[in-house]
C-alpha cells in the first residue's frame, strides 16, 4: 500500500473562486508529483521533503517563499518532519533558508536534537550547506500592514488582537503525509506562520504533538491558528482518539470540534498505516489532495 494526502492551508473567509481553483490545481500538480514518487519506489521521507520544497517554492502558499512577513517585514518561519518511528526534526523561527523543511530533515539527521530554533538554526543551516537566501524577494505582494499599525501592535496588545483578528484569517500552511512501501508513515508541515506576527513568534506547525505529529499508525498534519492548535496539541489528541476508538474521521472530527470550542480556526489531514485517509476542517476552504493505490511498487515487485 502507498498512500499520499496533502493540504495547502485553512481559511477562514472564502477567496475567490479563481484563487481557490489555482491552489488547488497547484495542490494537485505537487501531490501527483510526490505519488508518482511513491509508486516508483522513493520512500516516503524523500517524498514529503520533496512535495513540501515544491509548496514553499510557491508563492501561492504561506510557507518558504510565500510567507507572512513578520511586523518588522522579515520571514521567520517553521518546519517539521516526523516519521512512524518517532523520529523527528523541526526548525523554529528560522530566516533566510529557501527550504525549512529540508534544514528539519537535517537536525533530524545529522543532530542529537529534534528542534533548533532562531539564530541556531541559521548557523546550522550553513553549517550544512544550505545558502542564504531570502524568502521575501519574491513575494513583493506579501503586505504586513501599515508602519503605523504595526508600531503600534508591537506595544499595544489589545490593539494587536484587534487587528489581527479583524484581518482575513488565511493560513495557507502546507502539510504532506506519505506512507511507503515499507510501510513507513512520514508527517510534515510548514509554514511562514500567520499575517501581521510579532517578531519570534513560533506557531504550532514545528511543535511535536500540536502542528504536526506521527506514530506507528498514522501520521498528521496541521493548518490553521498556532496559538490555539497548540493549546489542545492537535495532532497529539487525534493521534490518541485513534489509537483508543480506532476511527480515523471520528477522530479528525472530534479534535476539530476541540478546536471550535476554543474559537480557533483549523485544518487537519491524517494517513493511517493502514491506507485511511480522512480530513476536518472548521474554516471555509481548505485544498486538500489524497491518492492511494495497493498496486505493488517499482521496488516491491
Ligand atoms: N498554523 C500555522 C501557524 O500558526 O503558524
Amino acid at each position: 500500500m502507498i498512500a499520499l494526502v496533502c493540504h495547502g492551508g485553512c481559511h477562514d473567509l472564502m477567496p475567490p473562486e479563481d484563487e481557490k481553483a489555482l491552489s488547488q490545481k497547484k495542490l494537485d500538480e505537487y501531490g501527483e508529483i510526490g505519488f508518482k514518487m511513491l509508486e516508483t519506489g522513493a520512500n516516503a521521507l524523500d517524498v514529503v521533503e520533496n512535495v513540501i520544497s515544491l509548496m514553499e517554492d510557491d508563492p501561492m502558499f504561506d510557507a518558504g517563499t510565500g510567507s507572512f512577513r513578520n511586523l518588522n517585514g522579515i520571514v521567520e518561519m517553521d518546519a517539521m518532519l516526523m516519521d512512524s518511528k518517532q523520529r523527528c526534526g523541526a526548525v523554529q523561527c528560522i530566516q533566510n533558508v529557501r527550504h525549512p523543511i529540508k534544514v528539519a530533515r537535517a537536525v533530524m539527521e545529522k543532530t542529537p536534537h529534534c528542534i533548533l530554533s532562531g539564530t541556531g538554526a541559521v548557523q546550522f543551516a550553513r553549517s550544512q550547506g544550505f545558502p542564504e537566501y531570502d524568502p521575501a524577494q519574491n513575494n513583493a505582494g506579501n503586505d504586513y500592514g501599515e508602519a503605523g499599525d504595526r508600531k503600534r501592535m508591537l506595544c499595544d496588545i489589545q490593539y494587536y488582537r484587534d487587528v489581527a483578528r479583524g484581518s482575513d484569517h488565511v493560513f495557507s500552511t502546507v502539510g504532506v503525509v506519505a506512507l511507503d512501501d515499507s510501510g513507513t508513515l512520514v508527517a510534515a508541515t510548514s509554514t511562514g506562520g500567520i499575517r501581521m506576527k510579532m517578531p519570534g513568534r513560533v506557531g504550532d506547525s514545528a511543535i511535536p504533538g500540536a502542528g504536526t505529529y506521527c506514530t506507528d499508525s498514522v501520521g498528521l498534519s496541521a493548518t490553521g491558528e498556532g496559538e490555539g492548535i497548540m493549546k489542545i496539541c492537535l495532532t497529539h489528541e487525534i493521534a490518541l482518539t485513534y489509537a483508543m476508538k480506532g476511527d480515523l474521521a471520528e477522530a479528525c472530527k472530534a479534535g476539530i470540534s476541540k478546536g471550535s470550542a476554543i474559537d480557533c480556526i483549523c485544518g487537519v489531514i491524517a494517513l493511517s498505516r493502514t491506507g485511511e485517509i480522512s480530513y476536518a476542517f472548521n474554516g471555509v476552504f481548505m485544498p486538500v489532495f489524497h491518492r492511494k493505490s495497493d498496486r505493488k511498487t517499482r521496488k516491491s515487485r
